[in-house]
């Protein structure tokens, strides 16, 4: 049997139903969070729930919950659901209310939902490199909002499928800004460029840490706009998120990125990362050996 979390409690997932007028089904009137699990163990749980609230209260939804009353649910929910490797899935919308658009005057219970999935570590990805292609960036001004409403994000993402490849890069004219679920990095002479987490892409939690690696190591870091033809000139370029980590890119619409193999910051930053999941899930026993 699988379990849930509905508004505060555990049940089995297949009685976890929402109403027909939930603002997050009708509007997409909420936001959510990806948590990576290794060895049964969160990573990174206190940095995606402070940003659970942080874009919660952006769009005025108080939590009823505290972050450690909401942390000791998602640990039970991992034990109720015996899960080793993989990922919760957590959302909160506005709640229950008659369709308006304006947000309801009444006093309305935020809904809660979080279930959990196995997802193994893309080991093989992660070893030999992900194709990706280019598009606009077409969604609103606030991607620093990990909002409910992906409709741009989910066309980016399947135009990068039509053409069998792993991520969609997005830019806005020149401007390279991030992929349709990740963050993106380039190298040049061994500088690590992506970025800066302003309004235009979302302050991803796996691009902290490895922009704390990399303070802590000595691989110098520019946090600033770079254009498609610096992605283009790249010595290296890859993505980073929950489920995909450090992930290579060799290809970007069509062209190979420098040799077409993962190269040797992105390959240390991977061992970087592992060893941040190992301090504190415990040891991986796939580590991605080349
Ligand atoms: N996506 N940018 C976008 C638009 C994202 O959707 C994500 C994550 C990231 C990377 O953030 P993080 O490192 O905190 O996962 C950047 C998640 C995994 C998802 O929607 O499934």
């Amino acid at each position: 049997m699988r379990f849930a979390i509905l508004n505060g409690e555990i049940i089995e997932r297949s009685e976890a139903k929402v109403d027909v007028e939930d603002r997050g089904y009708q509007f997409g009137d909420g936001v959510y969070e990806v948590i990576r699990v290794y060895n049964g163990k969160m990573f990174t749980a206190t940095e995606h729930l402070n940003r659970f609230v942080k874009s919660s209260e952006s769009i005025g939804i108080t939590l009823p919950y505290t972050q450690e009353q909401l942390t000791k649910l998602l640990e039970e929910l991992i034990v109720k659901n015996n899960l080793q490797v993989g990922t919760i899935y957590m959302q909160i919308t506005r709640g229950i209310s008659p369709r308006n658009h304006a947000f309801p005057t009444e006093k309305v219970m935020p809904s809660l939902v979080a279930y959990t999935k196995e997802v193994a570590r893309p080991v093989e990805n992660l070893k030999t490199g992900v194709k990706t292609i280019l598009t606009e960036d077409i969604r609103w001004l606030r991607c620093d909002i990990k909002s409910l409403n992906l409709l741009g994000n989910l066309l980016a993402k399947q135009k990068a499928a039509v053409e069998g490849c792993f991520e969609a890069i997005q830019h806005r004219s020149e401007d390279v800004t991030e992929g349709s679920s990740s963050n993106i990095f380039i190298v040049k002479n061994g500088i690590v460029i992506t970025h800066q987490s302003d309004n235009l892409i979302l302050k991803g939690i796996s691009k902290d840490v490895i922009l704390q690696v990399c303070a802590s190591n000595n691989i110098e870091v520019e946090e600033r706009i770079f254009t498609l033809d610096e992605l283009a000139d790249a010595d290296e370029v890859f993505l980073s998120s929950t489920t995909a980590e450090v992930m290579p890119i060799i290809e970007v619409d069509g062209k190979s990125v420098a040799a077409g193999f993962p190269g040797p910051v992105t390959r240390r930053l991977q061992e970087l990362f592992e060893q941040e999941i190992e301090k504190q899930c415990g040891s991986l026993n796939d580590k991605i050996l080349y």
